[in-house]
């Protein structure tokens, strides 16, 4: 523990000395989330993530996370430089969706609006029209759906089933799932729901229609945190990566958080749902990018020109 202090008392002062900003996302390390939030960077969802780093005046923004949220930053950002404390922190759906088998499936499919999920490569979003994240997936698809467009949808199966029941969109869809909230289970929810039934049930759309069946409220990780925040409900079970108790714990302390299931007994399984390559932030290195300028993001033109459209579509959607 003194060894951690030091080190974020370190990251501190090497944040202001180098004009430096750290930009968490809720699944990191909670050292990692208390210290953005104490030195005035933010821990939240990833479009709050690519807004705030497109919006703040630091030179570097350090941005704990995966991949594509350091790619979306640098994206945004060509003139800022873009650190992540590990470069093979990566996302199932990103590796599940390759891009040069991305191209040939819009190809295959000219008629139809590409839209991508945030969590993809600078170069699969370089054949999109639209970006999406889970907080506005949901609104920007019913646009589209209303503007009589059909949809081309990447690459999560769980998020793009979920929007096409709510809205009817006519969507072809991507076959990719997020390894973490794959393994939420319906049945084993249902279970743990009557041992608590007072509970409010709090589901990332990545998760199996069997969970999201159950789900009180469906909604990014900023949206299922406002849930515990307002909610009147003492006690929430909630199917996300566990890294965001931490900031639910912090505001909302008097509530009891219970993680949902994701093996056959949840009696047994205290801490499945946590993202491995999120568990690749640690604060050695964030320490190493601000000392030595390790981990930088760079996305190559024309890729980031080409990927710059559907992101900057979006952000102008949600304003
Ligand atoms: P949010 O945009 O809801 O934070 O989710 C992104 C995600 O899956 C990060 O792993
Ligand atoms: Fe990707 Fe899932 Fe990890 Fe998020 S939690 S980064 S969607 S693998």
């Amino acid at each position: 523990p003194a060894e951690r202090e030091a080190a974020k008392a370190r990251i501190a002062e090497l944040l202001k000395a180098r004009d430096a900003v750290l930009v968490a996302h809720y699944y990191v390390d909670g050292d990692l989330q208390d210290l953005a939030l104490a030195t005035g960077g933010i821990v939240a969802d990833s479009l709050e993530m690519a807004r705030f780093g497109r919006d703040h005046a630091a030179k570097t923004l350090v941005v704990a996370g995966v991949r594509f949220m350091g790619e979306s930053a640098k994206i945004l950002s060509p003139d800022k430089r873009v650190l992540m404390p590990d470069l093979d922190a990566t996302c199932s759906l990103d590796l599940g969706c390759p891009a040069d088998e991305f191209a040939a499936f819009c190809d295959a499919h000219p008629d139809r609006e590409v839209v991508v999920y945030a969590n993809t490569s600078a170069a699969v979003k370089a054949r999109a029209d639209w970006m999406v994240t889970s907080s506005c997936a949901l609104a920007i698809v019913e646009h589209l759906k209303n503007q009589g467009r059909k949809i081309l949808w990447a690459p999560d199966r769980h998020l793009g089933r979920y929007i096409q029941e709510q809205t009817g969109a006519d969507m072809l869809m991507w076959n990719g799932a997020c390894i973490v909230h794959d393994e939420f289970k319906g049945l084993e929810l249902d279970l743990l729901k009557r041992e608590h039934p007072g509970a409010m049930v709090l589901v990332h759309p990545e998760s199996p229609a069997s969970v999201v069946a159950q789900a009180d409220v469906v909604g990014s990780t900023s949206q299922l945190l406002n849930a515990v925040i307002r909610g009147d409900a003492p006690a929430y079970i909630v199917a996300t990566d566990n890294g965001i108790l931490h900031r639910m714990r912090q505001l909302a302390p008097g509530k009891t958080l219970i993680e949902a299931p994701t093996a056959g007994n949840s009696a047994t399984c205290k801490s499945c749902a946590h993202c491995p390559w999120m568990a690749m932030n640690a604060l050695q290195g964030v320490l190493a990018c601000l000392e030595h300028g390790a981990g930088e993001i760079t996305v190559p033109e024309p890729t980031r020109a080409q990927a710059l459209g559907c992101i900057e579509r979006m952000l102008d959607f949600v304003q």
